[in-house]
């Protein structure tokens, strides 16, 4: 089947499809626990890699691994594993600037008057041209801003000591969540996500089971990943298929607690990203777990079965069945809790802005592993990425906070203390860390262009003299 991917087969055995010209409107995948959400995920995942479209997906239960391995229904997809803790897959890291003003206070849960501490932070940092990377740079440019309050005020407008404080103590709750890990260098470059291996996109997991002991810290990472896409990526309507798909699984992580401005960049985030070639899907229990403004964009409908012991369970059912284009050949409430695993209400887009009526789907196993990989399977996969050169070694170069620290130091007449010992990044220190070297992709060689036209220019001087 080109140009589609086939999610499964009706009871009558005509398949059902989602056509990748539409795979940018999004979609929904929902379900009570056990019913065959992340199964569904992982079919749909593999068939986008397949048609040539990098996935990328964040694995919260470490299930979804299996889709780089084989089984005994075929074969699996290239495969490229991140965690930000560096355990399961490369580090994904960014820096507090990079992160930005808003996101930031968002993840440390800041309220306005305490967010806008941190947005004359960041004016002054780019004032002073000296910019934040981790939360220890973060926190002694807050100290700074209090050691002179006075001169901050003037310039850039009031802060106070309490709202500092408070910031502070959020800087604290964050890092024993462990969100220190999320900053630092190398920064990561969100097109390395938009991969090809062998004409089959690669699918991108994020390692999430530690985030969902810190699901702010969790949902932002993934927006600034939906934001830097949206950054980085031309405008290009839509398109034959998209140019990378994002899944989000435990969705309801996303929404929950998230105060109101942070839902609403999320909902414009999801309708901008549409026009950029990415597709958003969703995995959660019941579309009630999704607001109903970014709920109105997702196309593609993936339903599972339904419990319904409790009016909760009965308000879900109802919404589930309000959620499609009516079959008359299919009682769609009774079909929802009926379903047994691995089977769907499926509705997919057909055209622009028109769903398929509502068919009753068996969802077809994909033909990767169902289930993680072995510890031994992922290490051999971490090792053999291409990116592994340019993301295994942490790489913190001389921090803005000892620079602040240096100053402040020299302004009490004292001497300087020595560099942090994360000593500052040199071309080939990731040759000496990784034991395996692998090629860097090539868009990363140009830097190192300039030794070899350097060698080439001192050759040629010597040789001018021989030669005339
Ligand atoms: N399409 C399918 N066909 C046959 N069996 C399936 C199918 N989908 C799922 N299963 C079986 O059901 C099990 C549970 O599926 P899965 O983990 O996808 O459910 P889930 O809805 O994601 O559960 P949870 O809510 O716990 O995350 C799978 O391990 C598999 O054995
Ligand atoms: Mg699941």
């Amino acid at each position: 089947m080109s140009g589609q991917i086939c999610i499964g087969q009706t009871a009558s055995g005509a398949p059902v499809a989602l056509q990748l010209r539409y795979a940018n409107r999004h979609g929904l995948v929902t379900g009570a626990t056990g019913t065959g959400k992340t199964t569904t995920l992982q079919r749909l995942a593999e068939g986008f890699s397949r048609a040539g479209v990098p996935v990328f997906a964040a694995d919260i239960k470490g299930d979804l691994s299996g889709i780089g391995a084989v089984s005994d229904r075929g074969r699996g997809c290239p495969l490229a594993l991140w965690d930000i803790f560096s355990r399961h897959g490369l580090p994904i890291r960014t820096s507090v600037t990079e992160m930005g003003g808003q996101l930031l206070s968002s993840m440390l849960g800041l309220n306005d008057v305490q967010s806008g501490t941190i947005d004359i932070l960041f004016r002054k940092s780019e004032n002073d041209q000296e910019w934040p990377q981790s939360l220890d740079d973060l926190r002694w440019h807050l100290h700074d801003m209090l050691e002179h309050r006075e001169e901050v005020a003037a310039r850039f407008g009031n802060i106070t000591s309490s709202s500092i404080g408070a910031i502070q103590r959020s800087i604290l709750a964050l890092e024993a969540q462990g969100g220190h890990h999320l900053f630092g260098e190398p920064p990561f470059d969100i097109l390395d996500l938009i991969r090809l291996e062998g004409g089959e996109g690669v699918v991108s997991l994020l390692h999430a089971d530690q985030l969902l002991e810190a699901p702010r810290a969790y949902a932002i990472l993934l927006l600034w990943m939906l934001t830097e896409l949206f950054r980085r990526l031309p405008e290009v309507g839509d398109l034959e298929k998209p140019k990378l798909v994002f899944f989000f699984d435990e969705a309801h992580l996303l929404f929950r607690d998230a105060p109101k401005p942070l839902l609403q960049q999320i909902e414009r985030l999801v309708r901008l990203v549409r026009s950029k070639g990415v597709g958003v899907y969703l995995v959660t229990q019941s579309p009630l777990d999704v607001p109903e403004a970014v709920l109105a964009q997702l196309g593609n409908r993936v339903q599972h079965a339904l419990r319904a012991f409790t009016p909760k369970d009965q308000r879900m059912i109802r919404a589930a069945a309000q959620a499609f284009r009516p079959n008359p050949s299919l009682d769609v409430r009774s079909a929802l809790t009926e379903m047994a695993v691995g089977e769907a209400l499926v509705s997919v887009m057909e055209s622009d802005g028109v769903p398929s009526p509502v068919e009753r789907v068996r969802v077809a196993l994909p033909e990767s592993q169902i289930g993680p990989i072995s510890d031994l399977e992922r290490s051999a996969a971490i090792e053999a990425s291409p990116l592994y050169a340019c993301y295994a070694a942490r790489l913190d170069g001389p921090t803005a906070a000892h620079a602040l620290d240096t100053r402040m130091r020299q302004k009490r007449g004292l001497v300087p203390k020595p560099a942090p010992s994360g000593k500052p990044w040199q071309e080939g220190d990731a040759l000496a860390f990784v034991p395996r070297f692998v090629q860097r992709p090539e868009r990363r060689k140009t830097a190192r262009l300039w030794p070899a036209l350097l060698a080439l220019s001192i050759a040629f001087m010597m040789l001018w003299p021989v030669a005339f």
